[in-house]
């Protein structure tokens, strides 16, 4: 039998990123309209605990959809991965009548929320990261607008590159998940690539490639690295020594976490938020929407969590051919 919510709760948990305040919107309107009360909890599982939690109605969320970051705010949160803590935030659910929760964040978050469901709040979680790396979604909230940011900034760094004739190291986040860099790396015609699921540490191969390039007339080389690599700066000095070519690193840094969230970020966020709110108040719970084969679809958290991604070898191996 499912139960009949009649208080929910929306928190965004881990990383921000462009888009979550649009599913934030969305839960909230949706959840009114379905006749449901709504509490915002700020900073996290963390501000459950701080009993952080404001009431929110239609206007709440007026003037954000076309806004970076998280209106809530959002933290990490040690105490609650605990049990204690985790009976705790129940406790405060219920003293503040929150008898459901949507949870916006990445796989850390989902753990949270499948915590939650076990003591009993109905909890639905979003897919929300820049990284692409949720695995029952081919859509994250917030990837597509990092993407672009990271496109736009290689741009101009391929312009100026170009006129000085210089090795470019671009350096771009996924400290776990080569996504961005992928994408990048197609978008922006880069000549070397490095993903943490694919680098083989061989940068003899990667200085071989930039003199090839040179004599075959190049005026620049642009290197996407991605933040699990790391060591862009320490690499160009390397590659400098190597190849006698001036070699600059560019790391983009949390720019491409900001800013105003893109078209499709916007509409895909709002759907999402919408979806979490209608299956939370027809009394599902641990579930996480996601966005497979052109379709909205939910999954057991479990389920989603066990699920595997990977590099697409197809993407991968055109990367580089091109
Ligand atoms: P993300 O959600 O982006 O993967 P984190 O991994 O940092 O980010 O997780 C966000 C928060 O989710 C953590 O700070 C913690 O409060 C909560 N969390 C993470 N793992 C667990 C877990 N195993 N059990 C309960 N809560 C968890
Ligand atoms: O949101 C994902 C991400 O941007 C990763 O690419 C990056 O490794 C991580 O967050 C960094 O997060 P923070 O520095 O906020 O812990």
């Amino acid at each position: 039998m499912s139960k009949k919510i009649e208080t929910i709760g929306v928190l965004t948990s881990g990383g921000d990123e462009p888009g979550m305040n649009a599913a934030i919107r969305a839960v909230v309107r949706t959840s009114i309209d379905n006749g449901l009360k709504v509490k915002g909890i700020k900073k996290g599982y963390m501000g459950l605990l701080n009993e952080e939690i404001i009431d929110m109605d239609r206007r709440s969320v007026a003037d954000i959809i076309q806004r970076g970051g998280t209106i809530l705010g959002t933290a990490r949160c040690m105490e609650f991965t605990t049990e204690e803590g985790q009976q705790k935030a129940v406790e405060i659910c219920h003293k503040f009548g929150i008898d459901g929760m949507v949870v916006i964040g990445g796989d850390g978050s989902y753990r949270g929320a499948q915590a939650l469901s076990r003591h009993g709040i109905n909890t639905i979680g979003l897919p929300g990261t820049i990284d692409l790396d949720i695995a029952c979604s081919d859509y994250t909230i917030g990837f597509d607008t990092a993407i672009n940011t990271a496109m736009q900034a290689i741009d101009k760094i391929r312009d100026t590159s170009s006129s000085h004739e210089r090795v470019s190291i671009v350096e771009v986040m996924g400290r776990r998940a080569g996504y961005i860099a992928l994408w990048c790396a197609i978008a922006n015609g880069a000549d070397d690539i490095l993903l943490p699921e694919k680098y083989d540490y061989n940068e003899q191969r990667i200085i071989d490639n930039i003199i090839d390039n040179r004599k075959r007339g190049k005026t620049h080389h642009i290197i996407v690295n991605a933040e699990g690599i790391g060591h862009s700066t320490s690499m160009a000095r390397r590659i400098e020594a190597a190849t006698g070519i001036e070699t600059r690193a560019s790391i983009l840094g949390y720019m491409q976490r900001g800013g105003s969230p893109t078209c499709k970020d916007r509409v895909y966020a709002s759907i999402m938020g919408c979806y979490a709110a209608d299956i939370l108040a027809q009394g599902k719970t641990n579930r996480v929407v996601g966005h497979q084969n052109g379709e909205f679809v939910d999954f057991d958290i479990e389920e989603a969590l066990n699920m595997k991604k990977e590099i697409p070898e197809y993407e991968y191996k055109i990367s580089r051919i091109l």
